[in-house]
């Protein structure tokens, strides 16, 4: 078996291939590393044929369908899974024929309904139903200690001991566990009682998980989180340093428009020198009559060089094909010193 981690803060996700054949499946992608798989799976020489999520994830954003679509491959998860875009939905045993390799999806509800673990080999994928040292919380949206309890003692504690553990998360840096060694030491798995383990799971009282409600919405819809949509519009456009820009407006700056998109307070209060106001709200609407001239070279400029990325994209949709966006906003701008109006 080909085999690789990957880490992307306490979220674990894997890279599995059937030496034979180069296919492979990835296990609980992560946004951020999307270039790591493209990558991974090139070094290898794999093909990958399944994108596959253990559950709809509360607590990070799921690359599954980004990947889905740029390995053309389908986007694999359980039958109860909120999500619209899965292609292949599973049932309890249904199993992935990946090359040689089989993947075997154990239904675990508890953590959210539509959870599952894989079976391959010698190893499990637990997604967040069983982690080193814990098991995943059940306070989130479709969690329920007592299923919980059943997916774990009914069910995944009954494989054999020597099955290693590879967790969607582990926030302590550790690879692996076995199934045996969480028996013996997971201090939730110690709570054997039914009542006694619902009872510990009810009174956790955890913190929310940070990007919750964007994690959700994007996980459950397919739609994109704000920083993919600013990632992606970057990729769409140019961009320009503050250091080039301090030049050029030094300069006759007549071929260059300034275009400030922030509202009319923050301008007034500040600006660069010369530059031309069109909020971001009204771009569309007065676009045609403040910029009449479609080849005119323009660089968007906002308060922290996020939003002028959006405007740029924009633009450059509606044919202004020298639209660049300031590398950096006016904050920026105004901290490295260089001159404001107002
Ligand atoms: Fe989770």
């Amino acid at each position: 078996m080909i085999f690789e981690a990957f880490a992307a803060g306490g979220c674990r996700s894997y890279l599995v291939g059937c030496e034979a054949t180069r296919s492979a499946a990835l296990i609980d992608p992560e946004l951020t590393l999307i270039d790591h798989y493209v990558g991974a799976t090139a070094k290898h020489g794999l093909h990958v044929r399944y994108v596959v999520d253990t559950h709809t994830h509360a607590d990070h954003f799921s690359a599954s369908r980004e990947l889905g679509r740029i390995m053309s491959a389908p986007v694999v998860m359980h039958r109860l899974s909120p999500a619209p875009y899965p292609d292949l939905r599973l049932d309890d045993g249904d199993m992935l024929a990946v090359g040689q390799l089989r993947l075997k999806a154990l239904h675990t509800p508890g953590h959210t309904r539509d959870s599952l673990c894989l079976v391959v080999d010698d190893r499990v994928f637990t997604g967040d139903t069983l982690l080193i040292g814990g098991t995943g919380r059940t306070d989130l949206p479709s969690g329920n200690p007592e299923a919980l309890f059943e997916s774990l003692f009914g069910k995944l504690l009954k494989l054999p001991h020597a099955m290693l553990v590879f967790p969607a998360h582990d926030y302590k840096g550790r690879a692996s566990s076995t199934i045996g060694a969480e028996i013996a030491g997971n201090p939730r798995l110690q709570k054997t009682d039914r009542a006694a383990f619902v009872e510990m799971m009810e009174t956790l009282d955890l913190a929310a998980p940070t990007h919750l409600t964007e994690a959700l919405r994007t996980n459950m819809s397919g739609g994109k989180s704000v920083a993919q949509l600013l990632a992606e519009a970057g990729a769409r456009v140019a961009f320009m340093s503050l250091a080039e820009l301090r030049e050029r407006i030094g300069g006759d700056g007549r071929d260059l428009v300034v275009l400030d998109i922030r509202e009319p307070d923050a301008f007034s209060a500040g600006h660069i020198p010369g530059a031309h106001h069109l909020p971001r709200g009204q771009l569309e609407l007065r676009v045609n009559t403040e910029l009449p001239d479609p080849t005119v070279r323009i660089v968007t400029c906002c308060e922290f060089g996020k939003i002028s990325t959006l405007a740029a994209a924009t633009l450059r949709e509606l044919g202004f094909q020298r639209v660049a966006a300031l590398d950096g906003g006016v904050s920026a701008w105004r901290e490295a010193g260089f001159p404001l109006e107002s």
